[in-house]
């Protein structure tokens, strides 16, 4: 495994390997790696040759001072993580190497970011955006792998890739969960046991919601009834309950036939953010 911490250096390294006619996948993450990341990982190396996995907990796109200090960091154990799955190249830089100085260029991705995450977290895909730029630029993937469990986050890069005609096909893996439904989060480390079996509560309820829709149910009574008679009871207070449709990512209070759809939630639990989202109808 080839492990570089700047960017002249990998840049280097993958000029040769495509000069060889390899073909490049990248995996960006923050770290804390989990089996979800493996899972985009194992998909990298099935259709690539180079699988470049980046490893940076990215300042710009907290929202808050807190969040970004408690964010999870284990790079001895990442590393080995990442030997063991045989990974190609490790690019792991530090905040002088990614930002030099402070970055003044912002991406505002209009209505899609002004809902859901994007509500909550402003600013937070500007620094998504900038991050994913970068490294798009910096690795040159010809298939770069996003998981949907940040379902949102996942529409904004292909937006991104699609508007500024990045050469990088963008591959959405679907979620890895827990037996008990969790959604795998670096977060969830921070979780205690009872606190993860709580926050399974988030998937339930999503499935919970899924069933009343396709049994032809209104969105609004089902959304609260999965508040009172779900979360409420276990003290969840989501920050979100939300129904999107996935063409362009806006919000809805009803299906609309032949689009597929998202069910979309956040909630604090054990004072941990955590998010989660199921999609329906999409072949
Ligand atoms: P991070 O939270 O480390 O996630 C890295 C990638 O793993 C993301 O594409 C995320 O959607 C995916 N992932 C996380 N949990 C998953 C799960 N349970 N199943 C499948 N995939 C999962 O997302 C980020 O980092 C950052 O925003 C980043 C894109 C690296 C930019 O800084």
């Amino acid at each position: 495994m080839e492990k570089f911490e700047t960017i002249p250096a990998v840049r280097h390294y993958l000029k040769e390997e495509r000069r060889r006619g390899k073909s490049v996948g990248l995996v960006p993450t923050m770290g804390a790696l989990h089996q979800g990341h493996v899972e985009l990982i194992r998909q990298s190396k099935n259709s690539t040759d180079t699988t470049v996995v980046s490893l940076f907990v990215n300042p710009i796109q907290f929202n808050s001072p807190e969040d970004l200090e408690n964010y999870p960091r284990d790079v001895v154990q990442d590393l080995e993580l990442l030997a063991r799955e045989a990974v190609d190249v490790v690019f792991i830089p530090d905040e002088r190497e990614m930002y030099p100085e402070a970055v003044i260029t912002e991406f505002d991705f209009g209505p899609m970011e002004q809902i859901l995450e994007g509500q909550f977290r402003p600013g937070h895909f500007n620094g998504v955006g900038i991050v994913v730029s970068k490294l798009l630029h910096i690795i040159q993937p010809d298939d770069a792998f996003f998981g949907q469990k940040d379902l949102q986050q996942v529409t904004v890069i292909r937006r991104l890739v699609r508007d500024l005609s990045f050469d990088t096909r963008v591959v959405t893996v679907p979620t890895v969960r827990e037996a008990n439904g969790l959604a795998l989060s670096s977060r969830n480390r921070r979780l205690s046991k009872e606190g993860g079996d709580t926050a399974s509560l988030l998937h339930q309820t999503l499935l919970f919601c899924q069933d009343e829709l396709l049994k032809g149910g209104d969105w609004l009574s089902i959304k609260k009834q999965a508040i009172n008679q779900k979360l409420r009871p276990a003290s969840i207070e989501p920050e979100y309950l939300e129904m999107v449709e996935l063409n362009r990512f806006s919000l809805i209070s009803r299906p609309m036939s032949g689009v597929p759809y998202a069910l979309c939630i956040a909630a604090f639990i054990e004072k941990i953010r955590l998010i989660d989202n199921i999609v329906i109808g999409e072949e």
